[in-house]
């Protein structure tokens, strides 16, 4: 196993992306690693002709990914957006490792992301002693997308402020890049195309300038639709964790799993399952990628300061720790939700009891 904290899609599913690769004869677009059914079939998995399983990486509609992928082979570029948690990054990642082999290409979005991190820097040693030349200059992961024919990702574009964010619109529409100190411009070369995520939640983002928006395709990543996909979602991601992390603790029991999904579920929607009972909202998300980290937080407890399988007290202080975001106004909601929804469940005795024995209950 690799000593690697956290290996890049194209590398950890190298495996997967070459057993559909020789399987794949499609028509693939110039510089294409693999067709775009079969970079549809490595995102929502599949058997293969010759019985090779291919693991679902998003888990939901089918039909929204063949639109994220439809949208990469046209001259517009991909914006996924959505609440927190709902797999725009991870499904980026995953398009640009199978439509490219490489997912690195990533620009991360900041309010201090200046254009120089988008089109091209300087480096300045070089530039004052040998003036402007190809050799001073600092190429970014969107002008090697452009050279290799390959996509660049931009992460949380939103929160790149809006005079550098149009530095995109000549790449988007010209697809070239000029570089007026050497008098030259790049063009992109076939394959090259931009996948952008930013969600609609997080406080100081900026919008996306209207010339911009024409220039991509939006696709809405949804918060999944039954509980059964959400913890579906939850169990694989919990199970690759536990393998990367080398944890000695059993597999989670699918009812814990179920639990917690249950909980962010219906405090997401305000209602529970049933119907029956109204609660309030706590003012977090609570996406489906907290519900992984606290089943994951609750392995390493039971791992290390339990017997090894998890147990409602391994999970208490994390879900805790996510539904009380706001350490006022959570916690009353948090409360009441104990009281009016967890206590009266026979089932869930362990789970009333530990999450009042914590120390900051
Ligand atoms: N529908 C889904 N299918 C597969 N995995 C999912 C799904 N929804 C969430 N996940 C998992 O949730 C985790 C978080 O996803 P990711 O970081 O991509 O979210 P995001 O939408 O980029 O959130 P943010 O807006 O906070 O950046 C990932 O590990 C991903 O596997
Ligand atoms: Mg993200």
């Amino acid at each position: 196993m690799s000593s690697i904290l956290r290996q890049h899609a194209e590398d950890l599913y190298a495996q997967e992306l070459e057993e559909i690769r020789k399987q794949d004869d499609e028509k693939k677009p110039t510089n294409w690693k693999l067709s775009p059914q079969a970079v549809v079939l490595y995102l929502v998995g599949g058997k293969l002709k010759n019985g090779f399983e291919v693991s679902p990486k998003y888990i939901g509609s089918k039909r929204l990914m063949e639109i994220a992928v439809a949208t990469l082979t046209t001259d517009r570029a991909l914006l996924l957006y959505g609440l927190p948690g709902t797999a725009k990054s991870w499904v980026s990642e995953h398009l640009a490792a199978a439509i490219s082999g490489d997912s690195t290409l990533i620009i991360q979005g900041t309010a201090g992301t200046g254009e120089e991190a988008v089109r091209y820097g300087w480096n300045y040693a070089k530039l004052l002693a040998e003036g402007p030349s190809e050799k001073a200059l600092v190429e970014t992961p969107v002008m090697r997308a452009m050279k290799d024919g390959k996509i660049a990702r931009i992460e949380e574009l939103t929160r790149i402020g809006a005079d550098v964010q149009d530095t995109l619109i000549t790449i988007l529409s010209e697809k070239t890049l000029p570089v007026p100190e050497l008098n030259t411009e790049i063009q992109a070369v076939k394959g090259f195309n931009i996948i952008a995520t930013a969600n609609n939640r997080d406080k100081g983002v900026n919008e996306l300038s209207s010339a911009l928006k024409r220039r991509f395709n939006t696709v809405i990543l949804p918060v999944p639709d039954s509980i059964d996909e959400e913890i579906d979602i939850v169990r694989r991601r919990v199970e690759s964790f536990e393998k990367v992390m080398e944890l000695p603790a059993e597999k989670p029991a699918l009812q814990e799993i179920r639990r917690i999904v249950t909980i962010f579920r219906e405090l997401r929607s305000g209602v529970t399952l049933d119907g029956k009972t109204k609660i309030k909202i706590p003012t977090g998300t609570l996406s489906t990628a907290e519900a992984i980290s606290v089943v994951n937080n609750g392995l390493a407890m039971a791992a290390y300061f339990g017997d090894g399988q998890i147990k409602a007290a391994d999970l208490a202080a994390g879900i805790l720790g996510a539904v009380v975001k706001d350490p006022v106004q959570d916690k009353i909601v948090w409360q009441e939700y104990l009281e009016t929804v967890v206590k009266p469940r026979d089932e869930w005795k362990d789970v009333y009891r530990a999450c009042r024995d914590l120390p900051s209950m």
